[in-house]
């Protein structure tokens, strides 16, 4: 298995060390006086690629960190890592799988080994069969069991099943056509998929059904449902031919459920769930927008991994952000990082991104199965930033936490209302500049007192209005959202979480830690049932807890 070989602990490199001490140094420091200090601060730490420019010079560092963080990334050998991902080599060891998303999105005509095969013609050979149910149902050719065309589309799926078609066709929805409307279903909670089926017309919908390993409790359990209800009305097995299909990579599977061999989309066991709307999972964004626009978004992913593969360390979007988040968490301290896109259609983004982050990079023991003495992924989360102003900026600008934050903008609206798009980007402006700059007792002072406050006043509340600034951030803007600039962008931050992984020497492509509460949940699903008794071996808490809910249940 690949990473089983002998490696560096990371905090034993030399450049570890070396930023340790220096950090040291730079935590007496306050951003504002590194610009005052250096009028090409700008320009040394921000990037400007074709649609995108990233800015990281409101972050605490410095020529000496930009040259030691580099470091740490050569003594990693990033670039080792990098070689072999893209050469399709088994890096997901505890699993033994390559890790090739993309492989999906390379527009290279040039073979792509995997295990010895060239998938290329399999991959090739999925898209096309997207690309034609894709004009088929769009433009009306493909019927339902009673002749009608398809309006609605229900993508069932959960985790990687759901959030990546999810936040893409939600983002891009200024450029679908509406034909046909998009509903999603991943909570098991009925709620969600009662209130799906109460407004559509079986006749007219096409259910996918999409789970890499086609056993997800709640998808199956949605499926299932979506399929009893279908029958109520269709009351005949042939018919589900032409309402579901399914994306997986287990077609045994998909075939018992009773979806049609022609229906079933594969995908192979080399993506990982939360990097593969690249794949057919991505179906759902192929329905809405059309094939093209999805052809598009590979495009801007494909862009992204030519520059990650080919620009040097120092001028690379993800490795630099990489280096920037593992400054800010393991030698700054800082515990979380907060995601804050100031465009509508990156509003689901922050989720999105929480999952392939924190399942990737939410690891405790390195390669070789030792605890880590470092943190890994801190605690991504975040919020379209306009809201988050009104609602938990407070915390960011004055809480006791320094939280790094991504403000994520775009030059461009996909919708141009009229004066909206410059309000909204002066709050993008103003936030960052505010979280780096804060404001001084004095600089309050004199404010109040311009406003004829009196002194005494002043005193009492100047120390509540003090922002101490000094608060990191990243900037990202795009030229807009569409298509193209997303793929580059979810690329971007999928490159940043490999090359993260890498340096703290954690697995960042199995989810273990996901199993144990799906274990556990099968066991409890049967005790809730009325004739059963409650596990009494079960702690003092969770058996409390089943019994009120029995009890309650049965009033
Ligand atoms: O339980 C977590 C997880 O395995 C994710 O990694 C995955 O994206 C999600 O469940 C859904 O899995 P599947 O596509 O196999 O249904």
């Amino acid at each position: 298995m690949a990473n089983a070989q002998s490696f560096t602990c990371p905090t034993d490199l030399p450049s570890w060390k070396a930023l340790a001490a220096h950090a040291q140094q730079l935590k007496t420091r306050h951003i504002k006086d590194l610009f005052v200090a250096d009028d090409a601060r700008f320009t040394k730490f921000s990037l400007e690629l074709p649609g995108l420019l990233l800015d990281y010079s409101k972050n605490l560092l410095t020529d000496e960190t930009k040259s030691a963080l580099l470091a740490l990334a050569k003594e990693s050998d990033v670039e080792g890592w990098r070689a072999k991902m893209f050469a399709g080599e088994h890096i997901n060891a505890t699993e033994d799988r390559a890790v090739m998303h993309v492989a999906l999105r390379d527009k290279s005509a040039n073979p792509i080994m995997i295990d010895g095969l060239d998938v290329r013609p399999a991959i090739n050979a999925e898209l096309e069969r997207m690309r034609k149910l894709t004009h088929k149902v769009r433009s009306g050719e493909w019927l339902g069991y009673t002749g009608k065309t398809i309006t609605d589309v229900v993508s069932i799926g959960i985790g990687g099943s759901n959030l990546g078609p999810l936040m893409v066709t939600e983002g891009l929805n200024a450029y679908s056509d509406k034909r046909l409307k998009m509903h999603y279903v991943s909570n098991v909670d009925g709620v969600q998929i009662a209130e799906v089926l109460a407004e559509l017309n079986p006749e007219t919908v096409l259910f996918v059904i999409s789970s890499k390993t086609f056993t997800t409790q709640e998808t199956m359990t949605n499926a299932k449902t979506a399929e009893q209800w279908f029958m109520v009305v269709a009351k005949s097995h042939a018919a589900i031919a032409k309402h579901f299909v399914a994306v997986s990579t287990n077609r045994k599977l998909v075939t018992a459920f009773g979806i049609a061999e022609e229906n079933i989309f594969d995908m192979w066991d080399w993506v990982g769930g939360r990097f593969s709307l690249w794949s057919a999972i991505g179906l759902p964004i192929a329905l809405s927008l059309g094939y093209e626009v999805f052809d598009e978004l590979l495009q801007g992913a494909y862009e992204m991994d030519q520059h990650f593969l080919n620009a040097p360390l120092d001028k690379n979007a993800p490795v630099m952000m990489a280096l920037v988040g593992i400054w800010n968490s393991n030698f700054l301290g800082y515990p979380a990082q907060a995601l804050l896109p100031y465009d509508q259609c990156l509003n689901r983004f922050p989720a999105y991104m929480q999952q392939a982050e924190m399942e990737s990079n939410g690891k405790s023991v390195n390669w070789a199965g030792e605890k880590l003495s470092y943190r890994s992924a801190p605690l991504i989360w975040g919020e379209v930033g306009i809201n988050g102003q009104h609602a938990f900026y407070q915390m960011l600008h004055q809480g006791t936490d320094i939280i790094p934050a991504d403000f994520i903008g775009s030059v461009e609206s996909n919708i141009n209302v009229p004066s909206h798009h410059d309000i909204l980007m002066a709050n993008f402006f103003a936030q960052s500049q505010a979280l780096m700059q804060g404001i001084d007792a004095d600089q309050v002072r004199r404010e109040l007192t311009t406003k004829g406050m009196p002194a005494a006043r002043i005193e009492e509340i100047v120390e509540h209005k003090v922002h101490r600034g000094n608060r990191p951030t990243n900037t990202l803007l795009l030229p807009r959202v569409d298509a193209k600039t997303l793929g580059s962008l979810i690329a971007l931050y999928e490159h940043k979480i490999f090359v993260q992984g890498i340096i703290w020497r954690i697995h960042s492509f199995d989810q273990w830690g996901v199993e144990l509460g799906k274990v556990l949940a099968a066991g409890i699903q049967p005790e809730l049932a009325p004739e059963n008794a409650v596990n009494p071996k079960h702690d003092a808490s969770t058996r409390h807890l089943i019994e009120f809910y029995k009890k309650a249940k049965q009033l």
